[in-house]
């Protein structure tokens, strides 16, 4: 695999799903992580776990993202305490899903400020700090349906498919100073975004992707390893698609 020795990564949305998968796969890769969710209790326990089972150093952040101050107090926090952050994943998301006619703009809000505005201040707090490193890594973490489209869910793939469009600005921003950025499209992950889906939803889901079944958080977790070492230096402004084929 590859090492990630020495970096330390923020973790967006790393206390349950992909993002602690990815901070899981992280510390046994050697990097430091900052885990971050909204509920204190289950962010402390994922912390305490990784702690002790990796020689590495672990922060919390608990608060909402979509809240500017919050990500300001907590990338200086990680600063102060590490020196630097080399890794940014902006992974948390939400759905709100309704039909577009039934669809109140306050989901449409809360979906936005959590999965598009929140990477936009995460990567707007790290960028002066990468810079003055001349080093980083930026990985968003869209969906399919950012790329597809889906009826029920305007809200949620105008947002993936935001984090599309801001990922590549950022990585042609960026791109000559050694920092790269790059998006990861799951399709349908077993976690518990996936989990409220009724039988007969997954039944329809399985029959449109050509592997026939869901992927794990650990097949999510791997690109991310990949994109975040040192052997995706010439890798920027890329969809990574891990949907088992369902969108080529
Ligand atoms: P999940 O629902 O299992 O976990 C979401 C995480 O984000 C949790 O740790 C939660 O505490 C955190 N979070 C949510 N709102 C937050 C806020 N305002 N402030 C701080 N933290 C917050 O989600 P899952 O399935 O692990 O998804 C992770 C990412 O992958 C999301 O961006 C999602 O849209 C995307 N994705 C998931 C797919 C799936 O099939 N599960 C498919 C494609 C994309």
């Amino acid at each position: 695999m590859f090492s990630l020795e020495g970096k330390t990564a923020f973790i967006t949305g790393s206390s349950r799903g992909i993002g602690k998968s990815i901070a899981e796969l992280f510390a046994k890769l050697n990097c430091n992580v900052i885990i971050n969710g909204t509920r204190e209790e289950i962010v402390n326990e994922v912390a305490n776990s990784i702690k002790s089972s990796y020689q590495i150093k672990v922060m919390t952040a608990v608060g909402d993202i979509s809240s500017e101050s919050f990500v300001e107090e907590s990338v200086k926090k990680a600063i102060d305490f590490f020196g630097k952050v080399d890794i940014l994943i902006n992974n948390a998301g939400i759905t709100r899903d309704n039909l577009l006619m039934r669809m109140k703009t306050e989901d449409w809000n809360a979906v936005m400020n959590v999965n598009l505005k929140a990477p936009f201040l995460f990567t707007k707090a790290l960028v002066r700090p990468m810079l003055k490193q001349k080093n980083g890594r930026i990985i968003n973490i869209t969906s399919v349906v950012g790329q597809t489209g889906n009826p029920g869910q305007a809200n949620y793939c105008a947002s993936k498919g935001g984090v599309i469009a801001f990922t590549k600005s950022v990585a042609r921003e960026l791109a000559a100073k050694n920092i790269t950025a790059n998006a990861i499209a799951p399709g349908f992950i077993e976690t518990d975004m996936t989990k409220i889906m009724s039988e007969e939803q997954k039944q329809s889901i399985l029959h449109s992707i050509p592997q026939k079944r869901l992927g794990s958080t650990e097949e999510v977790a791997n690109v991310a390893a990949f994109l975040a070492s040192d052997k995706a230096a010439y890798i920027t402004g890329q969809v990574l698609a891990v949907n088992g084929g369902m969108y080529m």
